[in-house]
Protein backbone atom coordinates (compact mmCIF):
# COMPACT_ATOMS: atom_id res chain seq x y z
CA UNK A 1 0.00 0.00 0.00
CA UNK A 2 1.31 3.88 -0.90
CA UNK A 3 0.10 5.88 1.53
CA UNK A 4 0.05 10.26 1.41
CA UNK A 5 -0.14 11.47 4.38
CA UNK A 6 -0.53 15.16 4.44
CA UNK A 7 1.79 15.74 1.53
CA UNK A 8 2.66 18.93 0.13
CA UNK A 9 4.98 19.84 -2.77
CA UNK A 10 6.46 23.66 -3.31
CA UNK A 11 8.34 24.22 -6.15
CA UNK A 12 11.72 26.81 -5.78
CA UNK A 13 9.36 29.81 -7.51
CA UNK A 14 6.93 29.42 -4.68
CA UNK A 15 4.35 27.12 -7.08
CA UNK A 16 2.32 24.82 -4.76
CA UNK A 17 1.98 21.87 -6.70
CA UNK A 18 0.45 19.33 -4.76
CA UNK A 19 -1.69 20.89 -1.60
CA UNK A 20 -1.87 18.72 1.63
CA UNK A 21 -2.74 15.50 -0.42
CA UNK A 22 -4.22 12.56 1.85
CA UNK A 23 -4.95 9.25 0.24
CA UNK A 24 -4.54 5.62 0.14
CA UNK A 25 -3.29 3.42 -3.03
CA UNK A 26 -4.10 0.17 -1.81
CA UNK A 27 -1.82 -3.37 -2.67
CA UNK A 28 -2.84 -4.64 -5.66
CA UNK A 29 -5.19 -2.39 -6.89
CA UNK A 30 -5.37 0.13 -9.70
CA UNK A 31 -5.26 3.81 -8.41
CA UNK A 32 -6.01 6.48 -10.92
CA UNK A 33 -5.13 10.15 -10.67
CA UNK A 34 -7.18 12.17 -12.81
CA UNK A 35 -7.52 15.90 -13.28
CA UNK A 36 -7.26 19.15 -15.77
CA UNK A 37 -3.50 19.81 -16.74
CA UNK A 38 -0.93 21.19 -14.25
CA UNK A 39 -3.15 19.71 -11.24
CA UNK A 40 0.16 17.95 -10.06
CA UNK A 41 -0.76 14.48 -11.15
CA UNK A 42 3.13 13.91 -12.52
CA UNK A 43 4.62 15.78 -9.27
CA UNK A 44 2.41 13.15 -6.73
CA UNK A 45 3.31 10.42 -8.99
CA UNK A 46 7.08 11.49 -8.93
CA UNK A 47 7.03 12.39 -5.27
CA UNK A 48 6.39 8.28 -4.65
CA UNK A 49 9.79 7.21 -5.91
CA UNK A 50 11.43 10.07 -5.19
CA UNK A 51 12.35 11.72 -8.06
CA UNK A 52 10.67 14.53 -6.74
CA UNK A 53 10.81 14.83 -2.79
CA UNK A 54 7.75 16.28 -0.97
CA UNK A 55 8.42 19.39 0.54
CA UNK A 56 5.88 18.58 3.78
CA UNK A 57 4.35 15.01 4.44
CA UNK A 58 5.34 11.67 3.99
CA UNK A 59 4.48 9.04 1.84
CA UNK A 60 4.84 5.55 3.13
CA UNK A 61 5.34 2.10 1.34
CA UNK A 62 3.87 -0.47 3.07
CA UNK A 63 4.49 1.92 5.96
CA UNK A 64 7.95 2.69 5.44
CA UNK A 65 8.76 6.32 4.74
CA UNK A 66 10.25 6.86 1.20
CA UNK A 67 12.02 9.31 2.87
CA UNK A 68 14.15 6.46 4.28
CA UNK A 69 14.65 4.12 1.17
CA UNK A 70 17.53 5.28 -0.61
CA UNK A 71 16.40 6.25 -4.22
CA UNK A 72 18.62 3.31 -6.20
CA UNK A 73 16.81 0.64 -3.73
CA UNK A 74 13.30 2.16 -3.97
CA UNK A 75 13.32 2.66 -7.61
CA UNK A 76 14.02 -1.40 -7.55
CA UNK A 77 10.66 -2.07 -6.42
CA UNK A 78 8.86 0.69 -8.36
CA UNK A 79 8.44 0.13 -12.43
CA UNK A 80 7.71 3.86 -14.32
CA UNK A 81 6.00 3.86 -17.27
CA UNK A 82 5.97 7.44 -19.17
CA UNK A 83 4.25 9.09 -22.33
CA UNK A 84 5.80 7.82 -25.54
CA UNK A 85 7.47 4.71 -23.55
CA UNK A 86 10.30 6.98 -23.30
CA UNK A 87 12.77 3.98 -24.54
CA UNK A 88 16.35 4.44 -25.62
CA UNK A 89 16.65 5.01 -29.25
CA UNK A 90 19.90 3.47 -29.88
CA UNK A 91 19.02 0.28 -28.08
CA UNK A 92 17.31 -2.55 -29.31
CA UNK A 93 13.78 -3.62 -27.82
CA UNK A 94 15.04 -6.50 -26.46
CA UNK A 95 17.98 -4.73 -24.37
CA UNK A 96 15.39 -1.90 -23.47
CA UNK A 97 13.25 -4.04 -21.51
CA UNK A 98 16.34 -5.89 -20.01
CA UNK A 99 17.42 -2.80 -19.03
CA UNK A 100 16.79 -2.77 -15.48
CA UNK A 101 17.57 -6.78 -14.58
CA UNK A 102 21.29 -5.82 -16.00
CA UNK A 103 21.39 -3.22 -13.67
CA UNK A 104 20.50 -6.03 -10.84
CA UNK A 105 23.32 -7.57 -12.16
CA UNK A 106 20.95 -10.38 -13.71
CA UNK A 107 23.39 -12.74 -16.22
CA UNK A 108 22.26 -11.39 -20.06
CA UNK A 109 21.08 -14.76 -20.99
CA UNK A 110 18.85 -14.61 -18.19
CA UNK A 111 17.80 -10.61 -18.75
CA UNK A 112 17.23 -11.46 -22.56
CA UNK A 113 14.91 -14.19 -21.67
CA UNK A 114 12.94 -12.43 -18.98
CA UNK A 115 12.69 -9.96 -22.07
CA UNK A 116 11.09 -11.87 -24.44
CA UNK A 117 8.80 -13.31 -22.30
CA UNK A 118 7.51 -10.18 -21.38
CA UNK A 119 7.42 -9.13 -24.58
CA UNK A 120 5.24 -11.92 -25.31
CA UNK A 121 3.00 -11.28 -22.28
CA UNK A 122 2.13 -7.57 -23.46
CA UNK A 123 0.91 -8.57 -26.82
CA UNK A 124 3.84 -8.10 -28.78
CA UNK A 125 5.83 -10.98 -31.08
CA UNK A 126 9.39 -11.81 -29.45
CA UNK A 127 10.89 -11.36 -32.77
CA UNK A 128 10.02 -7.87 -32.39
CA UNK A 129 13.06 -7.67 -29.70
CA UNK A 130 15.81 -7.43 -32.43
CA UNK A 131 14.49 -4.19 -34.03
CA UNK A 132 15.18 -0.83 -32.58
CA UNK A 133 12.74 1.11 -31.33
CA UNK A 134 11.62 3.79 -34.51
CA UNK A 135 11.02 0.50 -36.16
CA UNK A 136 7.88 0.15 -33.96
CA UNK A 137 4.53 2.37 -33.62
CA UNK A 138 3.44 4.19 -31.22
CA UNK A 139 1.29 1.59 -29.51
CA UNK A 140 3.77 -1.19 -29.64
CA UNK A 141 6.76 0.88 -28.53
CA UNK A 142 4.44 1.87 -25.24
CA UNK A 143 3.67 -2.02 -24.92
CA UNK A 144 7.47 -2.41 -24.62
CA UNK A 145 7.35 0.48 -22.19
CA UNK A 146 5.08 -1.56 -19.80
CA UNK A 147 7.27 -4.57 -20.50
CA UNK A 148 10.33 -2.87 -19.44
CA UNK A 149 8.77 -1.62 -16.30
CA UNK A 150 7.53 -5.39 -15.59
CA UNK A 151 11.23 -6.88 -15.86
CA UNK A 152 12.35 -6.62 -13.13
CA UNK A 153 8.72 -8.06 -11.50
CA UNK A 154 8.54 -4.85 -8.97
CA UNK A 155 5.41 -4.83 -7.02
CA UNK A 156 4.64 -1.21 -7.60
CA UNK A 157 4.03 0.33 -11.19
CA UNK A 158 3.43 3.83 -11.48
CA UNK A 159 2.49 4.89 -15.08
CA UNK A 160 2.18 8.72 -16.15
CA UNK A 161 -0.37 8.92 -19.00
CA UNK A 162 1.08 6.47 -20.19
CA UNK A 163 -1.48 5.83 -23.14
CA UNK A 164 -2.11 9.74 -23.39
CA UNK A 165 -0.10 10.00 -27.19
CA UNK A 166 -1.51 6.80 -29.39
CA UNK A 167 -4.47 7.18 -31.52
CA UNK A 168 -8.18 5.99 -29.64
CA UNK A 169 -8.07 2.57 -30.98
CA UNK A 170 -4.48 1.82 -30.08
CA UNK A 171 -5.37 3.49 -26.76
CA UNK A 172 -8.12 0.92 -26.09
CA UNK A 173 -6.46 -2.05 -26.94
CA UNK A 174 -3.47 -0.52 -24.42
CA UNK A 175 -5.87 -0.24 -21.77
CA UNK A 176 -7.80 -3.78 -22.15
CA UNK A 177 -3.83 -5.21 -22.03
CA UNK A 178 -3.41 -3.12 -18.79
CA UNK A 179 -6.44 -4.68 -17.20
CA UNK A 180 -5.92 -8.10 -18.27
CA UNK A 181 -2.55 -8.22 -17.27
CA UNK A 182 -3.11 -6.80 -13.85
CA UNK A 183 -5.74 -9.29 -13.23
CA UNK A 184 -3.15 -11.90 -13.32
CA UNK A 185 -0.12 -9.76 -11.58
CA UNK A 186 -1.91 -7.92 -9.02
CA UNK A 187 0.19 -5.18 -8.92
CA UNK A 188 -0.18 -1.86 -6.67
CA UNK A 189 -0.69 0.87 -9.67
CA UNK A 190 -0.89 3.98 -9.51
CA UNK A 191 -2.00 6.13 -12.91
CA UNK A 192 -2.12 9.56 -14.16
CA UNK A 193 -4.23 10.57 -16.65
CA UNK A 194 -6.29 13.74 -17.40
CA UNK A 195 -9.17 11.34 -19.82
CA UNK A 196 -11.75 11.61 -17.20
CA UNK A 197 -13.05 8.01 -19.45
CA UNK A 198 -9.72 5.97 -19.21
CA UNK A 199 -9.77 6.79 -15.31
CA UNK A 200 -13.32 5.39 -14.79
CA UNK A 201 -12.40 2.38 -16.97
CA UNK A 202 -8.82 1.35 -15.40
CA UNK A 203 -9.25 2.75 -11.88
CA UNK A 204 -10.57 0.41 -9.07
CA UNK A 205 -10.28 4.36 -6.77
CA UNK A 206 -10.05 7.49 -8.55
CA UNK A 207 -8.59 10.57 -6.94
CA UNK A 208 -9.93 13.54 -8.50
CA UNK A 209 -7.42 16.22 -8.34
CA UNK A 210 -8.01 20.02 -9.33
CA UNK A 211 -5.15 22.78 -9.40
CA UNK A 212 -3.79 24.10 -7.10
CA UNK A 213 -3.23 19.74 -6.27
CA UNK A 214 -5.87 19.84 -4.23
CA UNK A 215 -8.08 16.46 -3.51
CA UNK A 216 -11.69 16.90 -4.81
CA UNK A 217 -12.71 13.60 -4.51
CA UNK A 218 -11.60 9.87 -4.14
CA UNK A 219 -14.07 7.08 -5.03
CA UNK A 220 -14.78 4.35 -6.92
CA UNK A 221 -15.50 5.02 -10.81
CA UNK A 222 -19.56 3.89 -9.70
CA UNK A 223 -19.67 6.38 -6.67
CA UNK A 224 -18.11 8.95 -8.47
CA UNK A 225 -20.28 8.85 -11.51
CA UNK A 226 -23.34 8.32 -9.11
CA UNK A 227 -22.33 10.76 -6.80
CA UNK A 228 -19.54 13.72 -7.66
CA UNK A 229 -18.75 15.60 -4.16
CA UNK A 230 -18.97 19.08 -6.01
CA UNK A 231 -19.38 21.20 -9.20
CA UNK A 232 -15.68 21.17 -10.00
CA UNK A 233 -16.22 17.01 -9.91
CA UNK A 234 -19.72 17.01 -11.67
CA UNK A 235 -18.35 19.39 -14.45
CA UNK A 236 -15.05 17.07 -15.09
CA UNK A 237 -17.39 14.15 -15.40
CA UNK A 238 -18.86 15.56 -18.18
CA UNK A 239 -22.32 15.34 -19.50
CA UNK A 240 -22.89 11.55 -20.29
CA UNK A 241 -22.69 10.47 -16.47
CA UNK A 242 -26.29 8.95 -16.55
CA UNK A 243 -25.52 6.61 -19.61
CA UNK A 244 -22.15 6.12 -18.46
CA UNK A 245 -23.25 4.83 -14.76
CA UNK A 246 -24.69 1.91 -16.99
CA UNK A 247 -21.00 0.16 -17.06
CA UNK A 248 -21.27 0.11 -13.99
CA UNK A 249 -24.87 -2.03 -13.86
CA UNK A 250 -25.17 -5.55 -14.64
CA UNK A 251 -27.16 -7.24 -17.06
CA UNK A 252 -27.81 -10.81 -14.75
CA UNK A 253 -30.76 -9.85 -14.22
CA UNK A 254 -32.55 -8.90 -17.45
CA UNK A 255 -35.48 -10.55 -18.61
CA UNK A 256 -35.13 -12.50 -21.77
CA UNK A 257 -37.79 -13.61 -23.81
CA UNK A 258 -36.77 -17.12 -25.89
CA UNK A 259 -39.63 -16.75 -28.14
CA UNK A 260 -38.65 -14.21 -31.09
CA UNK A 261 -36.21 -16.32 -32.72
CA UNK A 262 -37.14 -17.70 -35.87
CA UNK A 263 -34.91 -20.03 -38.40
CA UNK A 264 -33.51 -18.44 -41.19
CA UNK A 265 -35.49 -19.78 -43.98
CA UNK A 266 -38.62 -17.65 -41.87
CA UNK A 267 -40.98 -16.46 -44.24
CA UNK A 268 -43.26 -14.45 -42.05
CA UNK A 269 -46.13 -15.30 -40.76
CA UNK A 270 -45.39 -13.74 -36.83
CA UNK A 271 -47.51 -11.57 -35.01
CA UNK A 272 -44.20 -9.86 -33.94
CA UNK A 273 -43.16 -6.83 -35.35
CA UNK A 274 -39.73 -7.86 -35.33
CA UNK A 275 -38.29 -11.48 -34.86
CA UNK A 276 -34.67 -12.48 -35.26
CA UNK A 277 -33.43 -14.91 -37.81
CA UNK A 278 -31.07 -17.24 -36.10
CA UNK A 279 -28.28 -19.83 -38.25
CA UNK A 280 -28.93 -23.95 -37.79
CA UNK A 281 -25.58 -23.53 -35.57
CA UNK A 282 -27.44 -20.99 -33.23
CA UNK A 283 -26.34 -17.71 -34.00
CA UNK A 284 -27.66 -14.73 -34.96
CA UNK A 285 -28.68 -13.65 -38.72
CA UNK A 286 -30.76 -10.37 -38.43
CA UNK A 287 -33.75 -9.09 -37.79
CA UNK A 288 -37.29 -9.36 -40.29
CA UNK A 289 -40.06 -8.24 -40.00
CA UNK A 290 -43.10 -10.59 -38.59
CA UNK A 291 -44.97 -10.52 -41.62
CA UNK A 292 -41.47 -12.01 -43.49
CA UNK A 293 -41.05 -8.81 -46.13
CA UNK A 294 -37.63 -7.56 -46.26
CA UNK A 295 -33.80 -8.51 -45.68
CA UNK A 296 -32.42 -9.49 -42.44
CA UNK A 297 -32.08 -6.26 -40.83
CA UNK A 298 -28.60 -5.41 -38.34
CA UNK A 299 -28.53 -6.37 -34.64
CA UNK A 300 -26.77 -5.95 -32.08
CA UNK A 301 -25.54 -8.10 -29.20
CA UNK A 302 -24.20 -8.57 -25.47
CA UNK A 303 -23.09 -11.13 -22.88
CA UNK A 304 -25.53 -11.39 -19.97
CA UNK A 305 -23.79 -11.34 -17.02
CA UNK A 306 -20.75 -10.18 -18.45
CA UNK A 307 -20.90 -7.40 -20.13
CA UNK A 308 -23.08 -4.36 -18.88
CA UNK A 309 -26.47 -2.46 -19.40
CA UNK A 310 -24.37 0.67 -21.46
CA UNK A 311 -23.56 -2.53 -23.76
CA UNK A 312 -27.09 -4.04 -23.39
CA UNK A 313 -28.56 -0.84 -24.54
CA UNK A 314 -26.00 0.02 -27.04
CA UNK A 315 -26.53 -3.42 -28.62
CA UNK A 316 -30.51 -2.45 -28.59
CA UNK A 317 -30.34 0.94 -30.68
CA UNK A 318 -28.12 -1.30 -33.12
CA UNK A 319 -31.39 -2.48 -34.23
CA UNK A 320 -34.17 -1.47 -35.67
CA UNK A 321 -36.15 -3.44 -33.53
CA UNK A 322 -34.81 -2.65 -30.51
CA UNK A 323 -33.76 -5.01 -28.63
CA UNK A 324 -30.81 -6.58 -27.73
CA UNK A 325 -29.61 -9.95 -28.68
CA UNK A 326 -28.43 -11.75 -25.39
CA UNK A 327 -25.48 -14.58 -26.37
CA UNK A 328 -23.43 -16.85 -24.54
CA UNK A 329 -19.71 -17.42 -24.50
CA UNK A 330 -19.82 -20.04 -27.42
CA UNK A 331 -21.84 -16.74 -29.66
CA UNK A 332 -25.13 -18.49 -29.70
CA UNK A 333 -28.16 -16.76 -29.23
CA UNK A 334 -29.69 -16.83 -25.48
CA UNK A 335 -32.65 -14.78 -25.55
CA UNK A 336 -33.57 -11.21 -26.93
CA UNK A 337 -33.93 -8.40 -24.03
CA UNK A 338 -36.90 -6.25 -25.24
CA UNK A 339 -37.62 -2.40 -24.65
CA UNK A 340 -39.59 -3.31 -21.89
CA UNK A 341 -36.95 -5.87 -20.45
CA UNK A 342 -34.36 -2.53 -21.23
CA UNK A 343 -37.24 -0.13 -19.57
CA UNK A 344 -37.38 -2.12 -16.35
CA UNK A 345 -34.07 -2.78 -15.83
CA UNK A 346 -33.33 1.21 -16.41
CA UNK A 347 -35.81 1.82 -13.68
CA UNK A 348 -34.29 -0.41 -11.05
CA UNK A 349 -30.97 1.13 -11.99
CA UNK A 350 -32.41 4.35 -11.38
CA UNK A 351 -33.48 3.54 -7.97
CA UNK A 352 -30.57 1.73 -6.67
N1 LIG B 1 10.16 22.11 -11.64
C1 LIG B 1 9.10 22.91 -11.47
N2 LIG B 1 9.24 24.16 -10.99
C2 LIG B 1 8.18 24.97 -10.80
N3 LIG B 1 6.91 24.60 -11.03
C3 LIG B 1 6.71 23.36 -11.51
C4 LIG B 1 7.77 22.46 -11.75
N4 LIG B 1 7.25 21.29 -12.22
C5 LIG B 1 5.93 21.48 -12.27
N5 LIG B 1 5.60 22.71 -11.84
C6 LIG B 1 4.24 23.29 -11.72
O1 LIG B 1 3.54 22.51 -10.76
C7 LIG B 1 2.19 22.35 -11.16
C8 LIG B 1 1.86 20.90 -11.27
O2 LIG B 1 2.63 20.31 -12.34
P1 LIG B 1 2.49 18.78 -12.74
O3 LIG B 1 2.66 17.96 -11.55
O4 LIG B 1 3.44 18.55 -13.87
O5 LIG B 1 0.98 18.73 -13.24
P2 LIG B 1 0.20 17.66 -14.16
O6 LIG B 1 1.06 16.46 -14.29
O7 LIG B 1 -1.07 17.42 -13.43
O8 LIG B 1 -0.05 18.34 -15.47
C9 LIG B 1 2.03 23.14 -12.45
O9 LIG B 1 1.57 24.41 -12.13
C10 LIG B 1 3.44 23.19 -12.98
O10 LIG B 1 3.62 24.32 -13.79
MG1 LIG C 1 1.83 15.48 -15.99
Amino acid sequence: MITFDAVTKRYADGTVAVDNLSLEAPTGEITVFVGPSGCGKTTSLRMINRMIDATEGRILLDGDPVQDIDPPKLRRGIGYVIQQAGLFPHKKIVDNVATVPLLLGWDRGKARSRAMELLERVGLDPAMGERYPFQLSGGQQQRVGVARALAADPPVLLMDEPFSAVDPIVRTSLQDELLRLQAELNKTIVFVTHDIDEAIKLGDRVAVLRVGGRLAQLADPKTLLSEPADDFVREFLGHDRGIRRLQFVGTEGLRLRTDLTVPAGFSGGSPEPWVLAVSDDGRPVGWLRGDGGGEPEPYGTFRPGRDSMRSALDAALLSPSGCAVAVGEDGKVAGVATREALDEALAEAADG
